[in-house]
């Protein structure tokens, strides 16, 4: 498969890395749904279910397949051939099938999940892609728990599985156990040593754990990954995934630093696709989560309601339309100031002269303190 190299490739993984989520379960037509969203927001590859797992995974397989034809659809499979028969019958209606196969590459998921040896391990791996690749020409691999895989095993088998016919190499960081400079050297060891990489995209598929998952697969682009596996919100398995939308972002404050590195995301969906996704899954999205949390684009406290409102950027970095929000909140709290009061009741037709605006401001903190925030009736009361 032809790559391109300016390309960062997004691998969105909410319908099978998010929706392995207990409680999260999600329904066929909701699943073509978010599906559907996700092509619009500019994802390239949408994992849609691991097929084998159950009858209605596979049915999803086979409906996104047929639903949604610009962007790759992808199957997850273990390393063996009746999970990969199952995945290729699931992707027989997709345009641009890939087969995702992989086994751990630890030597903890070795012994203690195989109960294996490291030779018949890599003769697993390379048979799982040989097998995938007599159905799709695009076959993943992933090397669970790459993040605590021996360096020179690892490199070993990403070279046998690009040699046996993998487009891409996925490195997991399959229990979030990395740290940003130990992941990002692990990218570059294998860019470095591993003599084919060059004929494969390496991927980033990281877990949240120690709430790294963002900053390692961040590291992973700057050492050379060119796709990324990420979710809606965040969610994921235990701690979660890498958050689509805080990559996407990361990758637009700091353009300077990925020169000419481009996806095809819009973010301006962002806040719409990240509703959807809580309210189908159940699954609220902490007020604070950067990009899409309730409070990311909320300022409270008056100092930076202050500074906000004489320059938007002394406390912006990122302007709420980029992410399909209207504007920003000045939220009214008893730890707001005059600044931000004059601001909400300018909004709502009150001119106040100066003495004005002290007298009311401090008949407002003696509301504001028996109250978490002020809403507009609120500032109506008070003027009555
Ligand atoms: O975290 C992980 O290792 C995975 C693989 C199945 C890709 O989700
Ligand atoms: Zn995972």
């Amino acid at each position: 498969m032809l790559h391109d190299p300016n390309h960062l490739y997004i691998f969105d993984t909410t319908l099978r890395d998010g929706e392995q989520v207990p409680g999260c379960q999600l329904t066929t037509p909701e699943k073509i749904e978010i599906a559907q969203d996700l092509e619009l927001l500019g994802v390239d590859i949408i994992e849609a279910g691991f097929p084998v797992s159950s009858p209605g995974d596979f049915q999803s397989v086979v409906e996104l397949s047929k639903a949604v034809k610009d962007v790759i659809i992808c199957a997850l499979t273990r390393a063996n051939k009746n999970d990969i028969d199952v995945a290729a019958e699931a992707l027989k209606f997709a345009s641009r099938p890939r087969i995702h196969t992989g086994i751990g590459s630890s030597d903890m998921h070795i012994k203690y999940k195989f109960n294996s040896t490291r030779e018949e391990i890599l003769a697993r791996a390379v048979d799982a892609v040989k097998h995938a690749k007599s159905y799709v020409e695009d076959v993943e691999f992933y090397a669970e728990d790459a993040g605590r895989a021996d360096l020179e095993y690892l490199a070993k088998m990403v070279e046998a599985v690009i040699a046996a016919g993998a487009t891409v190499v996925n490195i997991p960081d399959t229990n979030g156990y990395c740290l940003p400079d130990q992941y990002g050297a692990k990218i570059n060891f294998l860019k470095e040593h591993v003599r084919n990489i060059d004929q494969a995209i390496i991927s980033a598929h990281c877990h949240n754990d120690l709430g790294l998952a963002t900053a390692n697969s961040i590291a992973a682009v700057q050492n050379g990954a060119r796709q990324v596996e990420c979710t809606i919100n965040g969610i994921g398995e235990r701690a979660g995934n890498t958050s689509l939308e805080e990559v996407s972002m990361i990758m637009k404050v700091h353009a300077q630093h990925f020169p000419g590195l481009t996806s095809n995301i819009n973010s301006k969906l962002f806040t719409q696709i990240s509703r959807k996704v809580s309210s189908m899954m159940r699954m609220p999205v902490q007020p604070n989560k950067a990009i899409v949390g309730k409070n990311a684009f909320a300022h409270s406290s008056g100092i930076h309601q202050d500074g906000f409102l004489k320059h938007r950027e002394n406390y912006e970095i990122i302007r709420p339309e980029d992410v399909g929000l209207n504007q920003a909140d000045i939220i009214l709290t008893a730890r707001s100031g005059r600044h931000a009061l004059k601001f909400h009741l300018e909004r709502l037709g009150y001119q106040l002269d100066k003495d004005q605006l002290a007298m009311t401001y401090e008949r407002f903190l003696l509301l504001a303190d028996t109250k978490k925030d002020l809403c507009d009736e609120d500032l109506e009361t008070l003027m009555q």
